[in-house]
C-alpha cells in the first residue's frame, strides 16, 4: 500500500487528475490518495495558494502526483511550481520526449529524455530595477545545482546504456555562468568512461533538434533553456497534451504535466489526460513498480494505434471520460 499525495490542481486539473487515478486504479495497485488542492481555487476559497495541510501532506507522503495550477497574479509566489520545487529541492525536472505510434506528426522515432535544472538559473527571480529604462536579471549557476543535475543526467544514461549525454549551454557568451556549468559537465563526464559528452550552444540546439531530434537520448541544461526546449520538443511528438514530467529531488518527488492548467478548455470534458497519465507512469517507476506502469504504457500505445478513441488537440472527438474509459477497458482486457 502507497500513502500518495494527490493534488488536483485548477482548469483542468481535476478533470485530468481524477482520469489519471482512475487508470492507476484500475491496474488493481493499492494506493491511499490523499487528495488535497492548492492554487487559484483554493486561494479563492480559503485565502491561501497552498494551505498548511498540503505541505504536511507533501513532508508526510514523500510521492505526489499533480494537476496543473493556475498561479494568480500579483499574490504571494511569483509561481506556486517555481516555489514547490525550490521549497523541497526537487533538483532535476526529467521530461522525456517520446513519439507514440498513431500519433500525427512529421517527426518519427523521437526518443529523448530533457534533464532541466530546477531550482537555480534566472528563475530564481531576482530582479531590480536600474532607473526607469534599466532593468537587470541574475542568473544563478552553483557547483552544488550544476553537479547534481549534470550527475543525474549522466545516471540515467549509464542505466539506460546510452552512450551519449548533451549538454545544451551558451558559454560563449555566458562565460561564467554557463561556463562553469560547462565546466562541471566536462568534469563529470570523466567520471563515466563508456559515456561521451557532446557540448551544444543553445540556439544551435534548437536548430538541431528542429532538423534531426532522433539524433538525442539525453540533454541536461540550465532552467529556462530546459523550459524553452521542452516546450520545443513537445511539438515533436503531438503538443503539450502529451508530455509528462518528473520533479525529482532527494526524497521528494512530484509527478505533473509539462502543460498548464488550460482554463480554454476547463470543465468541458475535452482536456487529453495523456500527459498525466504518463507522468503517473514514471511515478510507478519512481516506486519501483515497473510492471504496472509498463501495463499502462502499453495500452497508451495500443488506444493510439488503434486510433479511434482520440481527444479533441489530436483531431479526434472522444471526450476525456471517453478517453479515460477505453483505456481502462484495454487495461482490463490485459488482465
Ligand atoms: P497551457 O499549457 O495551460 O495551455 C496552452 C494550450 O494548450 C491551450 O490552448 C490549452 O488548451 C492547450 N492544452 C494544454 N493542455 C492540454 C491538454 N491536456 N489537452 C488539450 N489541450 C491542452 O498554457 P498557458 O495557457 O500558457 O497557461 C495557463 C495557466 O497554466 C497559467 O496560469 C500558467 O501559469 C499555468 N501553468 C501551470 C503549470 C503547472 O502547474 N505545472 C505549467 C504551465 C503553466
Ligand atoms: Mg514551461
Amino acid at each position: 500500500m502507497y500513502n500518495i499525495t494527490l493534488i488536483l490542481g485548477d482548469g483542468i486539473g481535476p478533470e485530468v487528475s481524477y482520469a489519471a487515478k482512475r487508470v492507476i486504479d484500475a491496474t488493481g495497485i493499492k494506493i491511499n490518495w490523499d487528495i488535497k488542492n492548492a492554487g487559484e481555487k483554493t486561494y479563492n476559497e480559503c485565502g491561501s495558494l497552498i494551505p498548511d495541510d498540503v505541505y504536511k501532506s507533501i513532508e508526510k507522503n514523500r510521492v505526489v502526483l499533480k494537476g496543473p495550477i493556475t498561479t494568480p497574479i500579483g499574490i504571494g509566489f511569483r509561481s506556486l511550481n517555481v516555489h514547490l520545487r525550490k521549497k523541497y529541492e526537487l533538483f532535476a525536472n526529467i521530461r522525456p520526449i517520446r513519439s507514440i505510434d498513431g500519433i500525427e506528426s512529421r517527426y518519427k522515432n523521437v526518443d529523448f529524455t530533457i534533464f532541466r535544472e530546477n531550482t537555480e538559473g534566472l528563475y530564481i527571480g531576482i530582479e531590480e530595477k536600474i532607473n526607469e529604462n534599466e532593468y537587470n536579471a541574475i542568473k544563478k549557476v552553483t557547483r552544488k545545482g550544476s553537479e547534481r543535475i549534470i550527475r543525474k543526467a549522466f545516471e540515467y544514461a549509464k542505466e539506460k546504456q546510452i552512450n551519449k549525454v548533451t549538454i545544451a549551454h551558451k558559454a560563449n557568451i555566458l562565460k561564467l555562468t554557463d561556463g562553469f556549468f560547462l565546466k562541471i559537465g566536462r568534469e563529470i563526464s570523466k567520471e563515466y568512461n563508456d559515456i561521451m559528452l557532446e557540448e551544444v550552444i543553445i540556439d544551435n540546439m534548437c536548430m538541431q533538434l528542429v532538423k534531426n531530434p532522433e539524433n538525442y537520448k539525453v540533454i541536461v541544461t540550465t532552467n529556462l533553456y530546459g523550459d524553452i526546449i521542452s516546450d520545443l520538443s513537445a511539438g515533436f511528438v503531438g503538443g503539450l497534451g502529451l508530455i509528462p514530467s518528473a520533479n525529482v529531488g532527494e526524497d521528494i518527488a512530484i509527478f505533473e504535466a509539462v502543460h498548464g492548467s488550460a482554463p480554454d478548455i476547463a470543465n468541458m470534458n475535452i482536456a487529453n489526460p495523456t500527459a498525466l497519465i504518463r507522468s503517473s507512469i514514471m511515478m510507478l517507476e519512481y516506486l519501483n513498480e515497473y510492471e504496472i506502469a509498463i501495463k499502462i504504457d502499453n495500452a497508451l500505445k495500443k488506444l493510439y494505434l488503434k486510433g479511434n478513441v482520440i481527444t479533441k488537440d489530436l483531431g479526434g472527438d472522444a471526450t476525456t471520460k471517453e478517453f479515460t474509459d477505453e483505456l481502462i477497458r484495454i487495461i482490463q482486457e490485459e488482465k
